[in-house]
């Protein structure tokens, strides 16, 4: 599972970018970098880990990898880790070197690197943002050690959870829950094939792999719009009869066609 807000993050910055390298690039990161199946561990079961220390703002800053530094640690969400091993990114010479001896949790999103970005306020991400960045801080718990808590934003100085880190708990499980509506829906109506050509304009149509869902139907392309909104996408619907005030014909194509040209 590569994270679905991440991969948001990621298409955003293509459209910002529109470039096609950049896009191949970002992909490669994302399957490079980011595990497939990992678990998480949330605040309850941190606190059950009595081993773990409580650091301060100040204290943590003392372990940004500078010459005469006390070593390499991050922060992510307030759980602090020891990134020595991955000196290469995080010491003085590698690009996320910003991010060493502070908690830049915003900054996992946002692509943010400066000043201003290298910031714990996660309060402006969406639900399916927070997603993401808890898949960054379950690559964190597999890939590196974990020292403790930061005092501040996500932890008390006993090291308990804030009222903050229950909200964006909070909001995890609200991204959750609609990333699993998201991939339901994705089973049930997956999207079509699509082509376009100067000449010939574009079509849509569906098999029994298209939107890589692999089935027994193929069904027919309809368009589906989001809820209060303009916009719509193609989907493969099994069954048409059953209808959906969300669903509309393609325009000029037959109702039981599986492919349709589109109107210029
Ligand atoms: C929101 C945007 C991004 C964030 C937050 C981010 C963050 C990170 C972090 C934290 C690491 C180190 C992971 C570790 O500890 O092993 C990393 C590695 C890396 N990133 Fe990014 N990155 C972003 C976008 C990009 C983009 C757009 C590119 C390329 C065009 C890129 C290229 C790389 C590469 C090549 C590595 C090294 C992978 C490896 O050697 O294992 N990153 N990224």
């Amino acid at each position: 599972m590569v994270g679905y807000g991440f991969i948001q993050t990621i298409l955003m910055e293509i459209r910002m970018y529109g470039d096609a390298f950049f896009a191949v690039a970002s992909v490669l990161v994302a399957i490079l970098i980011i595990p497939s199946d990992w678990s998480m561990k949330l605040t309850n079961e941190w606190t059950q880990e009595p081993h773990m220390r409580v650091l301060s703002r100040d204290e943590l800053s003392l372990y940004d990898g500078a010459s005469g530094s006390k070593g390499l640690y991050l922060a992510i969400i307030g759980q602090v880790f020891d990134v020595q091993k991955g000196d290469r990114h995080y010491g003085v010479n590698g690009g996320y070197h910003g991010m060493a001896g502070k908690d830049a949790s915003l900054a996992f999103i946002s692509g943010d690197f400066t000043e201003s970005g290298l910031i714990d306020d996660v309060s402006t991400l969406s639900p399916s943002q927070v997603v993401a960045l808890y898949d960054w801080l379950a690559f964190y718990q597999k890939d590196y050690t974990p020292i403790g808590r930061l005092v501040g934003r996500f932890y008390t100085e006993k090291g308990l959870p804030t009222e903050a880190l229950m909200k964006l708990e909070e909001l995890l499980f609200e991204g959750q829950r609609l990333k699993s509506q998201l991939q339901a829906e994705s089973q049930k109506f997956p999207s079509c094939n699509s082509e376009w050509s100067p000449t010939l304009g574009g079509r849509v149509w569906c098999s029994t792999k298209s939107g890589g869902v692999e089935r027994s139907w193929a069904g027919v392309p309809r368009k589906l719009f989001s809820p209060g909104s303009s916009r719509s996408r193609c989907v493969c619907v099994e069954d048409p009869s059953s209808g959906s005030p969300n669903m509309q014909d393609y325009q000029g194509c037959h109702p039981d066609s599986d492919s349709c040209t589109l109107e210029v």
